[in-house]
């Protein structure tokens, strides 16, 4: 498939989608939103993929929304076309999709990172939601999901001062799971793709799914899905072989059912 703003490839089992719009620094139109939806989904209905990276290479993850697309928009414009909502292709994703970050991170950038389920960072990577500075607020989920992420009183003064956080202090806040190198960013994300593509394919979505549980549900009722989905696991072929390997010393040999 023909992509104009976004480059896809595979690489072993992982899918990798490279944002590719360096003059400005990855600024998310509108057509990039669509292909990068398009292409999770195309990714995530592959059975050859077992995990997917999202990244702008490294340089620049996304410099947030294309502000020229926003400028000129009236009210109605932004309420009657809503197209912000595409956006819920990605989290209606179940493989793990991991954010490769280097570079800025800003607006609907960083917006983008946080719908991942792992954020890699480099050490020049910056993070910020700098809205607040066009006189507008996160629309694509950073009054929420960075709370989530950092406590209240960390994204709280993030977004109303608009000031960024380095990948030292992302790291310190739980905002990503690890720094590396910059140029070491897209292939650490890509083993970490592969790895957890080695892994048996039922376990990973449910795995992801309960994970995903703790935002949206009471410890109980949480707790419960996690149980649930536990028990259902032994219904699997792989939890008889992963288990059997265990025991015998050997590597497991998954076949996905
Ligand atoms: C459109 C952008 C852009 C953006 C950068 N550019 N960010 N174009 N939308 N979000 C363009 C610049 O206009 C410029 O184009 C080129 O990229 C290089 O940017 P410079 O500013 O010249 O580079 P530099 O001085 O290095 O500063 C880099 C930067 C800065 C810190 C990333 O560009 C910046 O602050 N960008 C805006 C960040 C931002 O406010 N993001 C939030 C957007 S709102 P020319 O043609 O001059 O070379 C948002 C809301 C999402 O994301 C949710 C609701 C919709």
């Amino acid at each position: 498939k023909e992509y104009e703003f976004i480059k896809v490839e595979t690489k072993g089992k992982t899918g990798v989608i490279t944002m590719d719009r360096a003059k400005t620094y990855n600024a998310l139109c509108n057509g990039m939103i669509v292909e990068l939806c398009t292409a999770v989904t195309a990714f995530d209905e592959d059975p050859a993929v077992g995990a997917i990276v999202i990244t702008g290479g490294d340089k620049v993850f996304a410099a947030g929304a294309d502000i020229t697309e926003m400028v000129g928009l009236s009210f109605s414009d932004c309420y009657n076309q809503d197209k912000f909502k595409d956006w819920a292709a990605l989290t209606r994703v179940r493989k793990p999709l991991i954010a490769a970050v280097n570079g800025y991170a800003l607006g609907g950038g960083c917006e983008l990172a946080m719908m991942c389920d792992i954020i890699l960072a480099g050490d020049d990577a910056k993070f910020g939601q700098p809205e607040i500075n066009l006189g507008v607020i996160p629309g694509w989920g950073g009054t929420q999901r960075l709370v989530r992420a950092v406590g209240k009183s960390k994204a709280m003064e993030m977004v109303l001062t608009g000031s960024m956080i380095d990948a030292k202090r992302a790291n310190w806040d739980g905002l990503v799971s690890r720094v590396v190198e910059p140029e070491k960013v897209v292939e650490t994300a890509v083993a970490l793709g592969n790895k957890i593509a080695s892994m048996s394919r039922p376990s990973v979505l449910m795995a992801k799914e309960a994970v995903n549980s703790a935002y949206e549900l009471t410890l109980t009722e949480g707790l419960h899905v996690e149980r649930r989905m536990f028990h259902s696991l032994f219904a699997t072929e792989d939890q008889k072989e992963g288990m059997a390997a265990f025991l015998e010393k050997r590597k497991p040999e998954w076949t996905h059912k």
